[in-house]
């Protein structure tokens, strides 16, 4: 297993490309079932998500095609993805692929709808949270589906394809918001979703499928309102900047000081965060084509944050944030309403000299503390990049463990931050 060797005191100066953004890529990809014709992704992340999604789509019977390289591609941008579900030659989708890679759970959505059944594995529980899937089963019911859970797997049938419905969910949910508008496109007649996720990568995948031919009204909105067609076309999408990615670059520059642009951000996609910044000390500038950031001797003041739904603070940003917040000028609360075991990256943040106390869903954090070198375990995705920052910002060398957390999510991390001054290196064992 890969570990990541970083050695702390570095300014970062210089610019980071933003990479497509993973939770609008994996919906996007999983949208491909609901057409025969080809859709085109655009700015598609190298990730290890994105390849285990690709084996579960091929296996459904899906021909991918990953276009050659350009002139100047400096293998920094997304690459162009081709997508073709002609048909599809088998609508089970095994345990042993979705285990890898949770979302996979998705394609029961557009398999349901297309194919009029499906047979999926229950994606299990991951270290953040159990992650239960009633709200996915429930919704695709009211859609006259019906789902029978047998031996690990939700085995779904809708005898003359679905039908439309009105849907409440019960509690705002990315995932279930995304099936229910994949499956609401192709079902028979009108379906208005309420309390919708409202993040940006949801109205990703409503742009996408409209661009397909379907008819939506309101993505972005708690309510949305699908009118079904008979069959949706192919299209070319370019997947939106990754809003995580860019917190997440944003907040290392706050840590180690320095002056960075992130190259095709959009600030709208996680305008929270960026004011949170900002009170924070750290210097935010918007700019047309990116965000330019900047820390420059002044200290960073402690902010007290509760994770929410968009467009409130991301979950997906809580781990940096608590990484940035052990060397502010006092103590900072961070609530976590999200996840119910989203604090894994306390113990070893602490291992690295961070000074935290939990209570319950709320962690505090004892600031400034002078970090120091250690090795430490990454245990999920967002919490293995807070152990890379703080490794950037503390003094001597600090070892990231198990990094094939990060690869699902991060792409090219080394390569970006080693490129702005980061001593940072992959250590292959
Ligand atoms: C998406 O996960 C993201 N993943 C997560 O990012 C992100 O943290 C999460 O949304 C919240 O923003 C992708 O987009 C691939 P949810 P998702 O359904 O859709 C509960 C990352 O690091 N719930 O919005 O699985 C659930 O347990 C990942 O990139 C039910 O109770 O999250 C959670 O407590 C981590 N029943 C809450 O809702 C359901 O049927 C929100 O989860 C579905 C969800």
């Amino acid at each position: 297993m890969d570990s990541i060797l970083v050695r702390g005191g570095n300014k970062l100066n210089g610019v980071i490309p933003i990479s497509g953004a993973k939770n609008a890529t994996l919906p996007l990809m999983i949208a491909s079932l609901l057409t025969s014709e080809e859709l085109i992704l655009e700015n598609v992340p190298h990730l290890a998500d994105v390849e285990s999604l690709v084996r579960i789509l091929t296996n459904h019977g899906v021909d991918y095609q990953v276009k050659g390289k350009r002139k100047n591609h400096n293998g920094q941008q997304g690459r162009n993805i081709h997508f073709k579900a002609s048909e599809i030659v088998d609508t089970t989708a095994p345990y042993d692929l979705v285990s890898k890679m949770r979302a996979s759970f998705w394609v029961i959505g557009p398999l349901l709808a297309r194919m009029h059944k499906a047979k999926v594995s229950l994606p299990g529980g991951c270290a953040i949270g159990t992650r239960p899937v009633d709200m996915f089963i429930e919704s695709l019911e009211a859609f006259g589906a019906k789902i029978n859970i047998e031996n690990g797997y939700a085995i779904a049938s809708a005898e003359g394809g679905l039908v439309g419905a009105e849907f409440n969910f019960s509690k705002v949910s990315v995932g279930a918001t995304h099936v229910a508008l994949m499956a609401a496109t192709l079902a028979k007649g009108k379906t208005v979703l309420s309390n919708c996720a409202r993040e940006p990568e949801v109205v990703d995948l409503a742009n996408c499928l409209i661009a397909m031919g379907a008819k939506i009204e309101g993505a972005g909105t708690s309510v949305i309102t699908i009118n079904g067609v008979e069959a949706l076309h192919g299209a070319r999408h370019r997947v939106l900047p990754d809003r995580i990615e860019t917190g997440t670059y944003a907040m290392a520059v706050a840590m180690t000081g320095g002056d960075v642009f992130l190259q095709g951000a959009q600030a709208s996609l996680l305008q929270n965060a960026l004011d949170v910044l900002v009170k924070a000390g750290v210097g935010i500038e918007e700019k047309n084509d990116g965000i330019r950031v900047t820390r420059n001797g002044a200290g960073i003041k402690p902010v007290d944050i509760t994770t929410e739904p968009f467009p409130g603070f991301p979950t997906d940003l809580q781990a940096q944030f608590m990484a940035l917040m052990t060397i502010a000028e006092g103590d900072s609360k961070i609530k976590e309403t999200i996840f119910e075991n989203r604090f894994m990256h306390v113990q070893e943040l602490a291992r690295l000299g961070a000074n935290i106390t939990l209570d319950g869903q709320t962690a505090t954090v004892h600031g400034p503390t002078r970090l120091t070198g250690a090795t430490v375990m990454a245990t999920d995705l967002r919490a293995s990049v807070s152990l890379v920052m703080a490794g950037l910002a503390g003094e001597g060398e600090t070892t990231v463990t198990r990094v094939y957390h990060l690869d699902r999510g991060f792409e090219h991390l080394e390569q970006k931050l080693s490129a702005c001054g980061a001593d940072i290196q992959r250590l292959s064992s």
